[in-house]
């Protein structure tokens, strides 16, 4: 496929924040478009952002050569942006530049195709999965109560997720979802007595409580007023680097130890045996901590992060440590689709959970649903039934149904 121009607009994300969104035209006149999300709980690791100018200037910079060439598949068109960019972080060209270019191409190749995105996807990078994954759905993540950095709040803990199985038709699954939310709302109403309950920036309750497993407790409460106990489960993302500082946790007033900090997370265990996966226990500096907590909790999912940051070689490597058991797959971490795959991959083979996750700051973009759908992730994490994030949640019935 030959591709003759390259449009970028600078719009805006759910926090009101400049992003980007490419537009890439195929000489047959199919254009692909796509939209960058973005991180505020950033691992360090991650693909360098660049300003909305810059990626003008990138996209001037590549587009002689793009004009020149003809591309046999995404994987060819993302070997060419990682040649003309040279680096490990992205910095030249930018990895929101990049990442929008990559799946831009993929549906203007996929739309050539007459594909669904998520099919062409497939095809291309998991080809050999078994018959019994295609049918499989992902469990749906969804963060009902946010603290931490994406919320005002005094929780260190930065997300408190639902886990729907998907049981029934996608929209029943949705639909429970839905009724779980409000029912946390209408306990969290009643607790607080506020009439409208702020919402952070994923669309979960935003509000104070007595300690960081206090929300475990009512998640878990609802979970059994509405008689799901059987259908879902519970998930946290710590995001503990953004409580990491001089080599101790600072947690609830007082600094802790990283065994310390997973004698906490035990008990929450005990006080809400439905926690089933622990996202960032520990900071992305700290792989030892999280070994440490995968140790002291068993069964529990130890997933990576800002630790792996969609990284093929660092997932591979803390796989093989022990550290984790499962990671997060974001696209812009990484900056292309075939890295993303990569990583999906590198987990996959070594038997481990892979979660494909949006961000904290989103668009209307829905591809990490069809990036899910394509590699049978275990999971999607994509916030509350709410707002601009139902998006996701209705992109995951039509593609699933
Ligand atoms: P971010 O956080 O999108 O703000 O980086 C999400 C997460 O930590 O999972
Ligand atoms: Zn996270």
């Amino acid at each position: 496929m030959r591709v003759n121009n390259i449009v970028l607009r600078k719009i805006f994300d759910s926090r009101g924040e400049p992003t980007l969104e490419v537009a890439l035209a195929a000489n047959s006149g199919i254009i692909g478009t796509a939209q960058v999300p973005s991180g505020k709980s950033r691992g360090t690791g991650e693909a360098n952002v660049v300003s909305f100018e810059h990626a003008v200037r990138s996209a001037k910079a590549i587009l002689p050569a793009m004009r020149r060439t003809n591309f046999s598949s995404p994987k060819a068109f993302d070997r060419f942006l990682m040649a003309r960019d040279g680096t490990a972080d992205k910095r030249r060209l930018g990895g929101n530049f990049m990442i929008g270019c990559s799946l831009a191409f993929a549906r203007a190749m996929a739309a050539e195709k007459k594909q669904e995105l998520w099919e062409l996807v497939e095809e291309c990078y998991f080809p050999e999965k078994s018959a019994a994954s295609r049918t499989e759905r992902p469990m749906i993540f969804s963060n009902l109560i946010n603290g931490g950095a994406h919320a005002a709040t005094n929780l260190a803990v930065q997300e408190y997720m639902a886990v729907a199985k998907p049981v029934g038709t996608p929209s029943e699954t949705i639909a429970r979802v839905i009724a779980l939310y409000r029912e946390v709302g209408n306990a969290l109403q009643r607790r607080t007595g506020f009439k409208r309950l702020p919402l952070g920036d994923e669309g979960g309750y935003a509000v104070d409580f007595p300690d960081n497993g206090a929300p475990l407790e009512i998640l878990a409460r609802s979970i059994k007023k509405l008689r799901f106990e059987k259908i879902f489960s519970i998930a946290i993302d710590s995001a503990a680097s953004e409580f990491f500082r001089k080599g101790k946790y600072d947690f609830e007033k007082k600094r802790l130890s990283a065994p310390e900090l997973a004698e906490i997370y035990a008990s929450y265990v005990r006080r809400a045996p439905l926690l089933m996966s622990v996202e960032d226990p520990c900071a992305e500096s700290d792989a030892k901590g999280f070994g440490i907590v995968r140790a002291r909790l068993g069964e529990t999912w130890i997933v990576g992060d800002d630790l792996t940051v969609t990284n093929a070689a660092r997932v591979a490597r803390y796989l093989d440590d022990g550290c984790i058991t499962g990671v997060i797959v974001k696209p812009n971490q990484i900056g292309t689709l075939s890295e993303t795959c990569d990583a999906i991959a590198a987990a996959q083979k070594r038997g481990a959970r892979v979660i494909v996750s949006h961000r904290s700051g989103e668009t209307g973009d829905v591809s990490i649903i069809h990036i899910a759908k394509a590699c049978s992730a275990d999971a999607v994490k994509i916030g509350a039934p709410a707002r601009e994030r139902l998006l996701k949640f209705n992109e995951y019935i039509r593609i699933f149904s």
